[in-house]
């Protein structure tokens, strides 16, 4: 399932990112492509070990550890180092699949890609060409968020990104290895859950049928969550 989720960041915090994306360094998306995928893609990257992508991935690891909307739908175990990216004029990136699996250099971490996410720096009128084509199971996808909004898709999707054809496209993209691996049970997980918050709105927390869904939740999630 794909999900919006709207305002991780604040525009206060995608100016902050933007400001320091402005200073810094950036070199040919290939480093962090596979074979395969590196022959589709043309656009630029912040390296993974520059000190500025560590800085800002931890602004967007704490606007995560706060979104809810992230959390119902991801049910996150491990989120990879946040990375940062760029098209400009005349740059994109062909149909292709995401590795499976990545490794966190310095603490030896594999992170096996369930969810793919790209967190939007840049406002939609800022530039043309650039949208996110995502193979769904319903169907094809185009995405194009406001700064500070997020797609989460599952890794599995072919997808690509169309070209630039006025302006620039920053973004943050990451993945995340879920505690429920499974795409299906994660969607479930997430319609109750979202229907839970509405029945809570209208009946208040105390309501049986209230304490009844939100304990199916629960007891879902620990049949289903791998930790
Ligand atoms: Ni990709």
């Amino acid at each position: 399932m794909l999900v919006k989720v709207e305002s991780v960041l604040t525009k206060a915090e995608v100016a902050q990112c933007r400001s320091v994306l402005e200073g810094t360094q950036w070199v040919d998306g290939k480093i962090t492509a596979g074979a395969q995928s590196a022959i589709a893609k043309h656009n630029l990257q912040v390296p993974e070990d520059a000190p500025q992508a560590r800085a800002l991935g931890e602004i967007v690891l704490r606007a995560l550890g706060r979104s809810q909307g992230f959390n119902s739908a991801a049910v996150p175990f491990r989120v990879f180092p946040p990375l940062f990216n760029r098209y400009d004029v005349g740059m994109k990136f062909g149909a292709h699949v995401d590795n499976a699996i990545r490794f966190i250099a310095g603490p030896n971490i594999r992170v096996r890609t369930d969810l793919s996410a790209t967190l939007f720096l840049s406002e939609p009128e800022d530039y043309d060409g650039g949208e996110l084509v995502i193979e769904d199971t319903y169907g094809t996808q185009s995405v194009k968020f406001a700064a500070g909004d997020m797609v989460l898709y599952p890794a599995t999707s072919l997808h690509r990104v169309e070209e630039i054809t006025r302006g620039s496209r920053w973004a943050s993209f990451f993945w995340i290895q879920s505690m429920v691996k499974d795409d299906g049970g994660r969607t479930l997980l997430y319609q109750l859950d979202q229907s839970i918050i509405k029945t809570r709105a209208e009946l208040g927390d105390k309501h049986e049928a209230v304490l009844g869904l939100t304990a199916v939740y629960h007891n879902l999630l620990r049949k289903w969550a791998e930790v």
